[in-house]
């Protein structure tokens, strides 16, 4: 989804003072072989967190070699019973492989149709750009999956954080219309994402 690049490549120098779509090009001479490679997706991630799963991330911010290539890749780790919660990705379609364990996949599309698989090691799936997904680990062990996106950063907005834990929080008077519930209800979701 990302624009096209205009040169072989373009090392992303984060620390430029320079604001542009992306990030500008560390200067030729400088680039090295470690530029194109990395090593931060070896790591199992922590899982030790409410939803008992974890995402690395190899994007323009972690791995500046993919400045402007419009590729980007995810690590998932997931705890026996650990969910990635629903979310979705505003530049990118993403597709995963699962490496270990079981995971159902899902996601909706924008007629509201919920398409889910439950999924083992070896096999795949596509989210379309924008829509709302999620891997829930319903094997015995613990669950692996590498993601991969067309977006040098993808972005990720978590459905149930941007509503119930933004900052200022959204009011209550919206969140209790939009879901048709009481203040109770909405009290109580929030106390769990801090807002
Ligand atoms: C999985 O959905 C991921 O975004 O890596
Ligand atoms: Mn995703």
């Amino acid at each position: 989804a990302d624009p096209d690049p205009l040169q072989d490549f373009c090392v992303a120098d984060l620390k430029s003072s320079v604001s542009v779509n992306g990030f500008p090009c560390k200067p030729a001479e400088q680039v090295v072989s470690d530029d194109f490679f990395f090593d931060g997706l070896r790591k199992e991630g922590n899982t030790s967190n409410i939803f008992g799963a974890t995402v690395t991330s190899a994007n323009v911010f972690t791995f500046p070699g993919l400045n402007t290539l419009g590729l980007s890749t995810n690590r998932v780790d997931f705890a026996p019973g650990g969910i990635n919660p629903p979310h979705s990705h505003p530049r990118a379609s993403e597709t995963g492989v699962v490496i270990v364990g079981k995971l159902l996949v899902g996601f909706v599309t924008g007629d509201n149709v919920f398409h889910s698989k439950v999924l083992s090691p070896g096999e795949m799936f596509v989210i379309p750009r924008g829509l709302v997904h999620f891997q829930l680990n319903v094997g015995e062990g613990k669950a692996l999956a590498f993601t991969s996106f067309n977006s040098h950063f993808p972005g990720v907005v978590i459905s149930s954080t941007s509503l119930f834990g933004s900052t200022p929080s959204i009011p209550n008077a919206v969140l209790t219309k939009a879901f048709q519930v009481g203040d109770d209800v909405i009290n109580g979701i929030r106390s769990k994402f801090g807002s």
